[in-house]
């Protein structure tokens, strides 16, 4: 009923051939987690959460943090299984078959290109407040400075100049082959981790710190209302987005040493620790400034990233509201007393962003390229560049895409957007994960999830929730997007499909290709190059 499925042992006899040097322990892939989660969600979207739920902004992080651990667990076994490029969508082709695959690879776009775009958008706030106006003195015109819809008081705003750039830098780097080195990432991680560290301490013992400013802690309440995005759940629907990523640690199953021990320490260790510090942030945000949301006249707040959220910011009795910074962080620093740290951690911001954009460009880019070698996408994206030995045509297209999302979309809108997508695959690999507990259970794995039949119903009803507490709009993009891509997998996919005309394993064969099963991923040493 399920359609076509690869078979598992083809997808395996492609890892077998590549099989990769077993090298990571369990510290560079906390590392490589936390290099790949940290990023706009705790350093921009604390100003969203925060409209969305006020001090319950901590709860909101708590939440989000359970739900992405038990995804994790599932990513951690089904990826020790099946140790090859693709993630989600590679997994869901091997059980629960070609149409399932499709709409989760479809999905994954949504994760991947819509999560650059958001992160672009992230960085932009960073670069123009700290950057351009802070040290250099230019104020980018306003029409340059933000997209049409953007937050900010941003009125007149046409363009977000410099997130159309940084998307295509990036985009730059990965096609002439630029993989983010392991000690890149190490610097950067170690960049954030005192970013957010020189936080907490300042905040945590600033006079200005008074729990009184959690009070009401809930002015949205837990449940703000189907569709509206609000209250804490609807909080912990947007910041989901501050741990997305985690899942390259999974992939990286194949590269590591004793997987069985070492895949959980590292995503669980990383989510843990990201956990730890958005909570401790929040709170220290909230703490200081404070972090009520501006309330509509119905006493439900205005929506964030709407136009009358940035009217109200424009005002200048809002002038200091956390709710409506681009730069939340550096912005609560300023704030307290603290402007050089905050500018540092402006510049914390600026350096670290754009390694998160690589590593979600890159993914996007090498998802399409799997696709594209199943046959459900046009051969002419798996080309390689003669000289990079990159996928030269599928990473300038996405890029070109994800450059134009991020000119004209406000963050937290392309947040949601993007986890939609995400919830939706991180959804199907739990099904897949149990389907491939009864259809294969004596295949070796190298993680198994403890309590399988309670932890995957979990993730499944834990995204669920999470997808259901998302603004309307983020939640229709996600059939919409899935009618567009079935009719494009009805059109084309379905009658172009490899699998369909009896090829299975050939391209991986081809010694041209890039180094999918075998590509190091940012952030990994590749051996010979390995830290020690
Ligand atoms: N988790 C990543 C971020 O917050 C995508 O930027």
């Amino acid at each position: 009923m399920l359609g076509r499925i690869k078979p598992l042992d083809a997808i395996l006899a492609t890892a077998e051939k590549k099989s990769l040097h077993r090298s990571l322990g369990w510290f560079q892939l906390t590392l490589l987690g936390i290099g790949s989660v940290i990023g706009t969600g705790i350093f921009v979207l604390t100003s969203a959460g925060a409209q969305k739920a006020g001090p319950g902004l901590m709860l909101a992080f708590a939440i989000a943090g359970a739900i992405c651990v038990v995804a994790a667990l599932c990513y951690a076994e089904i990826a020790s299984m099946i140790p090859v490029a693709g993630s989600a969508y590679t997994y869901s082709y091997a059980t629960i078959g070609e149409l399932l695959a499709w709409t989760v690879g479809w999905a994954l776009i949504m994760e991947y290109a819509i999560a650059a775009a958001a992160v672009s958008v992230g960085w932009s706030g960073y670069f123009t407040g700290t950057i351009l106006h802070g040290f250099l003195h230019i104020d980018l015109p306003a029409a340059l400075e933000a997209g049409p819809l953007a937050l900010g008081g941003a009125a007149g705003g046409v363009i977000n100049l410099p997130a159309f750039v940084i998307a295509l830098l990036v985009t730059g780097l990965l096609i002439v082959g630029t993989s983010e080195s392991a000690k890149v990432n190490a610097a950067l991680v170690v960049i954030k981790i005192v970013a957010l560290t020189a936080f907490v301490a300042l905040t945590y013992t600033s006079p200005s710190f008074s729990a009184d400013k959690f009070n009401p802690f809930l002015p949205a309440g837990v449940f703000g209302g189907f569709g509206t995005g609000v209250g804490a759940v609807g909080a912990a629907a947007t910041i989901f987005f501050a741990y997305v990523g985690f899942d390259s640690v999974s992939t990286a199953a194949e590269e590591t040493k004793n997987p069985q021990r070492n895949v959980p320490i590292g995503l669980i260790g990383s989510l843990l620790i990201c956990t730890v510090f958005y909570i401790l942030v929040a709170g220290g945000a909230i703490a200081t400034i404070g972090g009520q949301p501006i309330m509509g006249p119905d006493g439900v707040p205005f929506p964030a990233g709407s136009e009358e959220l940035a009217r109200q910011c424009a005002m200048p009795e809002h002038a200091q509201a956390l709710v409506c910074s681009n730069e939340a962080l550096a912005h609560v620093l300023r704030t307290i007393g603290f402007s050089g740290v905050g500018n540092l951690l402006g510049i914390a911001a600026f350096l670290a962003l754009p390694s998160v954009i690589l590593v979600l460009l890159f993914g996007q880019t090498r998802i399409f390229f799997v696709m594209s070698r199943d046959g459900l996408l046009p051969e002419v994206l798996s080309k390689v560049h003669p000289r990079f030995k990159t996928p030269h045509i599928v990473t300038a297209i996405t890029g070109g895409l994800v450059a134009i999302g991020a000119a004209f979309f406000p963050v937290g809108q392309l947040a949601d957007i993007s986890n939609a997508g995400t919830l939706y695959a991180f959804m199907m690999v739990a099904i897949a994960l149990l389907v491939l507990r009864r259809t294969d259970p004596a295949r070796k794995r190298h993680f198994r999830v403890p309590f399988v039949w309670f932890v995957a119903p979990l993730t499944i009803v834990g995204c669920v929730f999470l997808f259901f507490n998302l603004p309307m709009q983020a939640m229709l993009f996600l059939p919409i997007w899935g009618v567009i891509g079935l009719a494009i997998y009805f059109g084309y996919s379905r009658a172009h499909s490899n699998l369909a005309r009896g090829i299975v394993d050939v391209p991986e064969l081809d010694p041209d290709a890039p180094p999918v099963a075998a590509a190091p991923l940012p952030g990994i040493p590749v051996p010979g190059e390995a830290d020690e």
